[in-house]
């Protein structure tokens, strides 16, 4: 029933997208619900009485500890205030543990002559028992004395950074900030579109597909077709002249059955692999008809066409937005989309001929193939 709801973002009110949860089912909520101070979203104001909102706030942590497994964890971002109603009238006394984490918000607005302006938010970590799975090795953060002796050790032993503290500092960009601009979202949204197509981009001309990684040993910029094929990493495309891909379901080497029984099912059978994924799990023929009606081959050669072109665009809409973005920032980027297109060229041209002079099937669209 719980993958009616996975992947899915519902536009409903939060309390009635919970009741349709079962209980014990999530392995971590984030809750950052209105904080009822005013804020208009969308144009609707949530603000209520005070103790109409803290009810309405417990009643919606009740739910988010209700569909929380037993190992998961819940954290409910807030104002100060807010969260202390939360804890002292409802979470001290029905979770397993709280903690109270800090997210430093330099913010330079509700000053007054009166008092200090409040400049942080809290963060409430609740657990429904002792064995909480919790990654913080994961988010480690960097050393700050990477050459200290003891650091040195430690970092020899694995260890990938200092363990973070419960309080979190991200600096804002201010209104007196250089960096300020007078777009009125601080990131063009040209640029956001950009950062947003960025990884597909990348990933059309170098790893379409999940066929990866034909790339130079080392450093990785620029294709080498058998780069790491032959050698113990693995990143295998085993193409012959009428095959690509690796059998990696339970009939070949069994690593889609790591995954949870519902994700390795889904891997483990070609129609149901996402196609992304699907020469990373499946060893295919070229002639193979994607569900866009093309084959494997001609999806190739498509995309490295495309993402050549894709970042020849990146320029021209990078260009279009100097006189919004600071010099150094501009200039250092322009610089990476520039490396980026010769990159994108390189492989296009490289990995298409490799792939024609192994198959002898031309390009559909009949563009210039180097053989
Ligand atoms: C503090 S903001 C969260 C912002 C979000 N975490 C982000 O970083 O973009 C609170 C959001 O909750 C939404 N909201 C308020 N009441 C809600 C409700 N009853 N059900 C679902 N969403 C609600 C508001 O529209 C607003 O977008």
């Amino acid at each position: 029933m719980l993958e009616d709801y996975r992947n899915k973002v519902f536009n409903e009110d939060v309390l009635k997208v919970l009741k349709y949860l079962p209980d014990n089912s999530l392995s971590m909520v984030y809750g950052d619900p209105d904080y009822n101070v005013g804020i208009n979203y969308a144009g609707k104001n949530y603000t209520q009485k005070w103790n109409d909102y803290i009810n309405w706030y417990i009643d919606l942590t009740k739910e988010c500890m209700r569909v929380l497994k037993p190992d998961g964890n819940l954290f409910m971002m807030n104002y100060p205030k807010q969260n202390a109603h939360l804890r002292v009238k409802y979470l001290d006394d029905n979770a397993f543990n709280v903690n109270d984490y800090v997210w430093v918000y330099n913010t330079n607005v509700g000053h007054s002559a009166q008092k200090f302006t409040t400049a942080h938010r809290s963060i409430l970590h609740a657990t429904k028992s002792k064995n909480n799975a919790f990654y913080k090795e994961n988010v480690a953060v960097p050393y700050q004395n990477p050459t200290d002796k003891r650091i040195m050790g430690r970092i020899a032993n694995g260890h990938t950074g200092r363990m973070p503290y419960s309080w979190f500092y991200y600096d804002l960009v201010k209104n007196v900030s250089k960096d300020k601009t007078f777009h009125s979202c601080q990131i063009p949204l040209p640029l956001v579109e950009m950062l947003l197509k960025s990884r597909g981009v990348y990933e059309k001309y170098t790893a379409p597909l999940g066929i990866g990684w034909m790339v130079n040993i080392s450093h990785h910029y620029g294709p080498s077709v058998d780069g790491y094929e032959y050698m113990k990493w693995g990143t295998y495309h085993r193409a012959n002249h009428t095959h690509i891909g690796v059998d990696r379901t339970r009939n070949g080497t069994g690593y889609a059955c790591q995954y949870d029984p519902y994700l390795a099912d889904t891997y483990d059978n070609p129609k149901t692999c996402p196609e992304n994924l699907l020469l990373f799990f499946h060893r295919m023929p070229f002639s193979y008809r994607l569900k866009s009606g093309k084959t494997i081959l001609q999806h190739i050669y498509d995309t490295h066409f495309e993402g050549a072109e894709d970042a020849e665009e990146f320029i021209r809409v990078f260009d279009g937005l100097k006189p919004l973005l600071p010099e150094r920032y501009f200039d250092a980027v322009s610089g990476r989309l520039e490396a980026q297109l010769k990159n994108a060229r390189e492989w296009r041209d490289v990995i298409n001929t490799y792939f024609y002079r192994l198959t002898a099937i031309g390009d559909e669209s009949g563009r210039k193939i180097y053989d």
